[in-house]
C-alpha cells in the first residue's frame, strides 16, 4: 500500500506515477530554456515502433506573437488558466513516410507525451495535458503538413496558487482517483 499526493495503491509503483497530475493553477513565471530542452530531451527517448519517434512539438513561449496565436487556439475554458502558462504546445505525429504508414504513430506520440510529463514532475514544474482546442485551426494556422496528425496540446508552467483560479476551477486541483485495476486487465479474452 502507497499513498501520496491524495492517491493510494496496493502496489509498489514508483513515485513519479501518483505525483504527476494536471494542476491548473500556474503562477505565471517563466521557465528557462534549459528546462524547457530538458522536457523535450526525455520526450524524445519514449520508445516507439522501429524507432521511427514520429512526435514533433511546435511552441510558443508566453510573451510573444506566437503565444498569442497559439492560445486563441483554445477552449475558452483553457484560455482561462493557460494564461498564465510559461509555453504552449502543440503535440503532432507524422501519420505516414518514405513509402509506409505509421500505425502507431499516436501511441508512441502518448509515451512521448508521457516522457515529457513525468519529467516535468519531477523537476517540480506542471505539464498539463489539452484537447480543448481547435484541431483544424491549429493544423492551418501552424503550418502542419497533411501527414501529421494533430494530437493534443500542452501548457507547462510553474506552480501557482489555487487563489488564482476562478472558483470553478479550484475543485480540480485535488488529484484524481483512477478506475480500479480490475476494470481494466482481462486474462486471456476481453470480457465485455
Ligand atoms: C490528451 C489529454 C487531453 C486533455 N484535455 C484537457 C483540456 O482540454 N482541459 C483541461 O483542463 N484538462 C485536460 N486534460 C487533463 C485531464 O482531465 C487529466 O489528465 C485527467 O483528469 C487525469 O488527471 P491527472 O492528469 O491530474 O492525473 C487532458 C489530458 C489529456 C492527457
Amino acid at each position: 500500500m502507497k499513498i501520496l499526493n491524495n492517491r493510494n495503491t496496493n502496489y509498489p509503483i514508483d513515485d513519479v506515477f501518483l505525483k504527476r497530475y494536471s494542476p491548473r493553477a500556474m503562477s505565471g513565471e517563466t521557465i528557462s530554456e534549459e528546462e524547457l530542452m530538458t522536457l523535450f530531451d526525455a520526450a524524445r527517448w519514449a520508445p516507439s515502433a522501429f524507432n521511427i519517434q514520429p512526435w514533433r512539438f511546435i511552441y510558443a513561449e508566453n510573451g510573444t506573437e506566437d503565444f498569442k496565436k497559439f492560445i486563441s487556439l483554445l477552449s475558452d475554458w483553457n484560455q482561462v488558466w493557460c494564461a498564465k502558462a510559461s509555453v504552449l504546445i502543440i503535440v503532432i505525429s507524422k501519420i505516414r513516410g518514405d513509402g509506409h504508414e505509421y500505425n502507431t504513430h499516436s501511441s508512441d506520440t502518448g509515451a512521448a507525451w508521457e516522457n515529457l510529463a513525468l519529467q516535468a514532475t519531477d523537476m517540480d514544474i506542471i505539464a498539463h495535458g489539452m484537447s480543448g482546442f481547435d484541431y483544424e485551426r491549429a493544423k492551418t494556422e501552424l503550418n502542419i503538413p497533411d501527414e501529421y496528425k494533430v494530437e493534443m496540446a500542452i501548457a507547462v508552467g510553474k506552480h501557482g496558487k489555487i487563489e488564482d483560479l476562478p472558483e470553478n476551477m479550484r475543485a480540480g486541483e485535488t488529484p484524481n482517483d483512477r478506475k480500479p485495476l480490475s476494470e481494466i486487465i482481462f486474462k486471456g479474452k476481453f470480457v465485455g
